[in-house]
């Protein structure tokens, strides 16, 4: 059928918000004359370790190079196994790929699209090393179950918190259960540096090593080379990569940093409202957490209920696109992408819970730059459609 759109501007799926204390610093930082890796960074860094309550943080390039990064850290042989999540994007799996390890996946839970720990059991083998829990959406992981299973067979925990930055298990953040926890500062995430990341560890000797890693694998960074103290030698450590995050990114996510609460209870009110608005739609909404467990809501994630409606999640977001409605797929179960399903020889059928969610889900629009006439004309855009 043929929507005529009755809004005017197209609503971007994850648009980021940007007021003028984030021009100014990103000004400040231009005319400080230091836009590369320095004191802007080691002050986000300082102040995200802080926020977390992580005993040490290293500000990365991505969250991509984040989990590279750890798995890495971690010392494995080549081709140690590494269990993660299906419904996840490429970047947790890949990084696997990349520190030359073996993606073995666990299916995710049918309603929360978290990772299933009864899956993570039964995913195990001789071969596993460590676990890459991803909390998805920003609802976190079982991580009592998850800790108990790691300690008990021995694996490593790494955690994927990228959708996870704001999220809390009683008194413990997202991103500190794990030895390390990767977050993403990509542009459709809770806070953003526009493309940037950041690795907290627990022990502060792996972050130091983990930082030079991240550039290079030189014994001293930029700043001290090149700051106000003199030039300093440099040694090459080990060969490492060009991960660091620039000062001027940081002067963005130190901003950024200081709304995060503020936006999140601001995704808390638009999060009430779509539960409210949407729930008599042929739609599965987010699932409540548990008490004592704190949402990140990254992702306002609808899956289509087949059973109360014909129409499948494409012809729903081309109608929600055709009135100006922007939406986002998270995720297509990563093992039916091609090089996985070629390389891994996985089939349909596999992972039965990941493939169920991946057929029916889309993310509506939460991000901060959502007004509440947007957030209106969405509920508006998916009853017309739906109801
Ligand atoms: C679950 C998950 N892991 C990892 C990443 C990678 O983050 P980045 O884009 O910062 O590399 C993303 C990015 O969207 C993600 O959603």
């Amino acid at each position: 059928m043929t929507r005529e759109p009755w809004r005017e501007r197209y609503l971007v799926f994850g648009a980021p918000a940007f007021g003028p204390e984030e021009r100014a610093a990103m000004l400040a930082c231009l005319d400080s004359g230091w836009v590369g890796s320095g004191p802007r960074v080691a002050e986000l860094e300082e102040r995200f370790r802080t926020y977390v309550g992580a005993p040490a943080a290293v500000a990365v390039s991505s969250c991509t190079a984040a989990l590279h990064l750890a798995l890495l850290a971690l010392d494995l042989a080549p081709g140690a196994e590494v269990v993660t999540s299906p419904m996840t994007f490429a970047a947790t799996a890949n990084a696997v790929i990349h520190a030359g390890l073996v993606p073995v996946f666990a299916d995710c839970d049918p309603d929360t699209g978290c990772l299933d720990p009864a899956a993570i059991e039964r995913a195990i083998t001789p071969r596993t090393r460590a676990v890459i829990p991803v909390h998805f959406a920003g609802r976190p992981c079982d991580m009592a179950a998850i800790e108990r299973i790691a300690s008990a067979r021995g694996l490593h925990v790494v955690e994927d918190c990228a959708h996870a930055i704001e999220a809390t298990i009683g008194d413990r953040h997202c991103g500190t259960f794990g030895e390390l926890g990767c977050f993403s500062f990509y542009v459709t995430k809770n806070m953003t540096t526009i493309e940037g990341g950041m690795l907290v560890a627990r022990s502060p000797e792996t972050a130091a090593r983990l930082k030079r890693l991240a550039l290079h694998g030189l014994s001293a960074d930029a700043w001290s080379r090149y700051g106000d103290e003199g030039f300093v030698h440099y040694q090459v450590e080990q060969p490492g990569f060009k991960y660091n995050l620039t000062d001027l990114a940081a002067s963005i996510g130190l901003v950024q940093l200081g709304k995060l609460e503020a936006r999140w209870e601001r995704r808390r009110a638009l999060w009430d409202f779509y539960l409210r608005e949407l729930s008599d739609l042929p739609l599965r909404l987010p699932p409540p957490v548990p008490a004592g467990v704190r949402h990140a809501l990254h992702l306002f994630t609808c899956r289509i209920d087949p059973a109360r409606t014909a129409l499948s999640r494409d012809e729903v977001i081309a109608a929600l696109h055709a009135l100006r409605i922007g939406t986002g797929v998270h995720y297509t179960a990563l093992h039916l992408h091609p090089w996985y399903r070629d390389r891994f020889g996985f089939r349909p059928g596999d992972f039965p819970a990941a493939e169920a969610i991946g057929a029916q889900i889309f993310s509506i629009p939460l991000s901060a730059a959502v007004g509440d006439a947007d957030a209106a004309d969405v509920v508006r855009a998916l009853r017309e459609v739906l109801g």
